[in-house]
């Protein structure tokens, strides 16, 4: 129990030996407070290693819901959980409290059993930024359904990708959306998506914007309609610890996206850990993660962190220049928000409006301010520390991917060191190491190398959905007895941690991950498109922007019409296959690509063109045709 929550840094350091030395009795001491139904037999299980895969809290049966919502409510029943900002500051905001998010959820339960759904039934769920978005996950969470939600922004064939990977039954979804001045008419992106996916029997749709829809009679069903007669309990279904929860597919370095599975009690006791120490939280923060629920920072830190420590947490509609540049900053003060967690890209974004956008605002409630989802470079977090957080909010810069659950390497708020663009050091139960290209493990600090884990934590992923042999080969097989993050670090004369980046082909676009072969399957759906490679390049706002070469039937345009046509093409095969986010920043079309004799597409030459160098680019000697490579720094975009 006493290291449940850290608040000195000699506790800290207290609290990670006994994690790395005798991590049972460490867990074992921060599971207990939970709402079980059977305890555990066994805190650490299984095998961290490419053979098996992790357990935690083995034999032990729960309920994710009962712990977020049932726990709460003799002493915070009305206390607020969600606080729900619209996209529109015109449109009024809304508040649940505990008690009232309880009924809810156990009404949407209800819907879904209603509906058929059963324990272990996966569930898609595409839907605006609105409460009933956490109100649908949670209710999967309720009955044991297990919840994928897909971030409503992907396209149509990214939800029938993702349905079919799934093997899903029910859709959940909404009429339409509104993000910033875009409509986006979600039932209509369903409806195209479902033309491909025979195992979905029923949709079920929150009416959010008033706009018509075409309706499947017999699939199709509003949920206003389907709750009317539900009773306001609904028990919750008893879990094993190790029944998924929830799949979140994600992209990696090969192929499509691949389905993340966490399971039910060490994704909760991961989740409440890395939430109440990182930010250090008091019980009357308001708290506001500005991530979609689409994405794991959404999942974690939106929904089951605040949740499960019985947090307020702010739930927000909009995007952060909508109607403008400032309006991040109006809403803390509206809802005097405490707590702060947002990207590098958007803190960037709004650097570049006026400063009278974020003076206008008093944000003398915040507390604590973390940054999420890639590099925050130096300026960056200057500009957040000292215009947002007054110089007077600790920063915490929180390392961490899907496949980790929650946060793995951080600051713990105003008590381990903060220093601009180093993540910090690792959380209780965290064991990074550098290792070389090789598998060894680089000692000491002052060094750079492959940042791999050594031992298993509580949130590990367990599995890859429908195809175990995948999560192994992607981050079990490449350094055998580690977890492989796909990330490159640096460990600084204190021993505190830098990440510099992915070193495998994943682009970091806005802190979403793309993997290149990705993006290029979708261009080359093109009908003008042979053959494409894909890199990132840095770029102001988003961290990395997309570059495409791209080979074309006929050739390299030579009129701007062709150009023009051969382009508005490929950015259309992006936008059907993946989503509008996917989107390449630029296109350069070539004749050829720098291939090895093996036909290897030599990458490191086409990053360095689309990083501006023009000389320096290494050994071009084993190239089948040098050529090609005067031909695209030429052309370069
Ligand atoms: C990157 C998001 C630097 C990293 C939670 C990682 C970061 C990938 C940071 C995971 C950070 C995330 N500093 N890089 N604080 N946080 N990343 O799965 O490359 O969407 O591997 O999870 O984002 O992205 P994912």
């Amino acid at each position: 129990m006493m290291h449940s929550r850290i608040r000195t840094l000699e506790q800290y350091h207290v609290a990670y030996k006994q994690s790395i030395d005798d991590p049972d009795t460490f867990w074992g001491d921060i599971a207990e407070p939970f709402t079980w139904r059977r305890k555990w037999d066994k805190v650490r299980g299984g095998e961290f290693s490419p053979e098996g895969r992790s357990t935690w809290f083995e034999g032990a049966r729960l309920n994710l819901t009962e712990n977020c919502l049932d726990r709460h409510l003799a002493q915070r029943g009305n206390k607020l959980a969600i606080i729900f900002e619209p996209n529109d500051p015109k449109t009024r905001h809304l508040r649940l409290t505990y008690r009232e998010l309880h009924e809810q959820t156990c009404q949407f339960a209800n819907v879904l059993l209603k509906n058929g759904v059963k324990k272990g039934d996966r569930v898609i769920i595409y839907m605006p930024m609105i409460p009933q978005l956490a109100i649908a996950v949670l209710a999967c969470a309720r009955i044991g359904a297990v919840h994928s939600v897909v971030f409503a922004g992907f396209s149509a064939t990214a939800i029938a990708d993702r349905v079919n990977d799934a093997e899903a039954q029910v859709v959940l979804t909404a009429d339409g959306l509104n993000r910033g001045a875009k409509q986006i008419p979600v039932k209509a992106v369903v409806d195209e998506a479902l033309q491909n996916c025979p195992s979905v029997r029923r949709v079920i749709v929150v009416e959010h914007t008033g706009w018509p829809v075409q309706w499947q009679a017999g699939r199709d069903a509003w949920y206003h309609d389907e709750v009317k007669d539900v009773e306001k309990e609904c028990p919750a279904a008893e879990m094993d610890a190790e029944d998924p929860l929830f799949i979140l597919y994600t992209s990696g370095s090969t192929g499509k996206p691949k389905g993340v599975v966490h399971t039910q009690a060490g994704y909760m006791v991961w989740a409440d850990f890395t939430f109440r120490n990182v930010f250090q939280v008091e019980e009357n923060d308001v708290y506001w993660c500005t991530a979609d629920i689409g994405w794991v920072t959404g999942h974690t830190y939106g929904l089951y962190g605040p949740l499960l420590a019985g947090s307020t947490s702010l739930m927000f509609e909009g995007v952060p220049t909508y109607p403008s540049p400032g309006r991040f900053w109006e809403v803390i003060d509206k809802h005097h928000v405490t707590i702060f967690y947002t990207a590098p890209t958007a803190i960037r974004s709004l650097m570049a409006a006026p400063i009278d956008h974020v003076l206008a605002y008093s944000l003398s409630s915040l507390r604590v301010l973390g940054s999420v989802g890639e590099p925050i470079n130096e300026e960056a977090w200057h500009w957040y520390h000292q215009h947002v957080g007054k110089g007077r909010c600790p920063i915490v810069d929180t390392w961490w991917q899907t496949e980790t659950g929650g946060i793995m390497i951080s600051a713990l708020a105003g008590i381990t060191p903060s220093v601009p663009a180093r993540a910090g050091l690792p959380l209780p139960g965290v064991h990074p190491v550098l290792l070389n290209q090789d598998g060894t493990e680089i000692e000491g600090n002052d060094q750079e190398g492959y940042l791999a884990i050594k031992d298993s934590w509580p949130g590990i992923i367990r599995t890859t959905w429908g195809d175990h042999e995948r999560a192994r080969q992607t981050y079990f097989t490449p350094y055998p007895g580690y977890y492989f993050t796909g990330d490159g670090a640096r460990r600084d004369e204190s021993g505190l941690y830098r990440i510099i980046g992915r070193v495998d082909d994943v682009i970091n676009v806005s802190g979403h991950r793309f993997g290149t072969a990705e993006i290029e399957n979708a261009i080359n759906q093109s009908e003008y498109v042979v053959e494409s490679a894909v890199v990132g390049y840095p770029h102001d706002v988003k961290g990395q922007g997309i570059y495409a070469y791209v080979i074309c039937q006929n050739g390299v345009p030579t009129t701007d019409i062709d150009l023009q046509v051969t382009e508005a093409s490929i950015i259309e095969a992006v936008v059907a296959e993946i989503g509008r986010i996917a989107k390449p920043d630029k296109i350069q079309i070539v004749s050829g690509l720098p291939k090895t004799r093996s036909g290897k597409i030599m990458r490191r030459i086409l990053r360095k063109v689309a990083e501006g160098e023009t000389s320096n680019l290494g050994d071009v000697s084993t190239l089948l045709d040098p050529l090609v490579v005067d031909e695209i720094v030429a052309g370069k975009r």
